[in-house]
């Protein structure tokens, strides 16, 4: 199914977001400069049926995570639900709606990273309904990221990082979040390797991880 062909919920969803910003990339030149040590880019990612880009087997926002762990040398970890979300677009989307007005904490499959020998994690998702999918909100809840430069970076069709960044400060007081994340349409990440490859360039170097 092509998603400019859709009904119902998901016509309403893509309706929010051609009212919203529509930068492709974004990445502030104020950028807080990240710390030296180690760091992970821990990232969550859906496949299956998406907007705009069909039937994928490897999410959006998987491809920009692995563009910085190669360019940075971070170890790199996914997110992954233990009851995976369905296939189906119109169907993923009202079950996010669903756990978002929940505030559900979905379970995560497998063994999490211990995150005490890292003092940077660049966190990744897709933008779902203006927010974190809430099972980055499970893995940071069960991670220890007191003290830790948490840098966002997501994929999205049109509300950029929407309040992701500021609710991730609100929910973690105690961890840096830095406000300036990196987002970039989820098109692009998924069929422009080289627009994906220049958007996380230019953050790195703002952000000061790359020279
Ligand atoms: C459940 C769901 C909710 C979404 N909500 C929004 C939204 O509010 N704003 C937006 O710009 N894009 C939204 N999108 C589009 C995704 O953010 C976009 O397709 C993203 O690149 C998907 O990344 P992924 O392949 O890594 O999961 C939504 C997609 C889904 C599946």
């Amino acid at each position: 199914m092509r998603k400019n062909s859709l009904t119902g919920a998901a016509a309403g969803l893509i309706l929010a977001f051609a009212g919203c910003s529509a930068e492709s990339s974004s990445a502030s030149a104020d950028a807080t400069a990240i710390p030296e040590g180690k760091a992970i880019v821990v990232y969550f990612s859906h496949t299956g049926e998406n907007y705009s880009v069909g039937v994928i087997t490897e999410g959006n926002t998987a491809k920009v995570a692995k563009v910085i762990a190669a360019k940075t040398g971070a170890d790199i970890y996914e997110i992954k639900e233990a009851k995976p979300y369905p296939h189906s677009y119109d169907e993923c989307i009202d079950v996010a709606k669903k756990e978002l007005r929940d505030k559900a904490r979905p379970e995560i499959a497998g063994t999490l990273p211990d995150l005490a020998g890292y003092q940077v994690v660049y966190l990744g998702y897709p933008n779902w309904w203006g927010d974190c999918p809430m099972i980055v909100y499970s893995f940071l809840e069960k991670s220890s990221i007191e003290g830790k430069t948490i840098l966002p970076f997501c994929t999205h069709e049109g509300s950029g990082l929407g309040s992701t960044a500021k609710n991730l400060q609100k929910a973690f007081p105690g961890a840096k979040i830095e406000q300036n994340g990196l987002s970039l349409r989820g098109t692009t990440a998924q069929k422009d390797a080289t627009a994906t490859e220049q958007a996380v360039d230019k953050w790195l170097k703002q952000t000061g991880a790359v020279k």
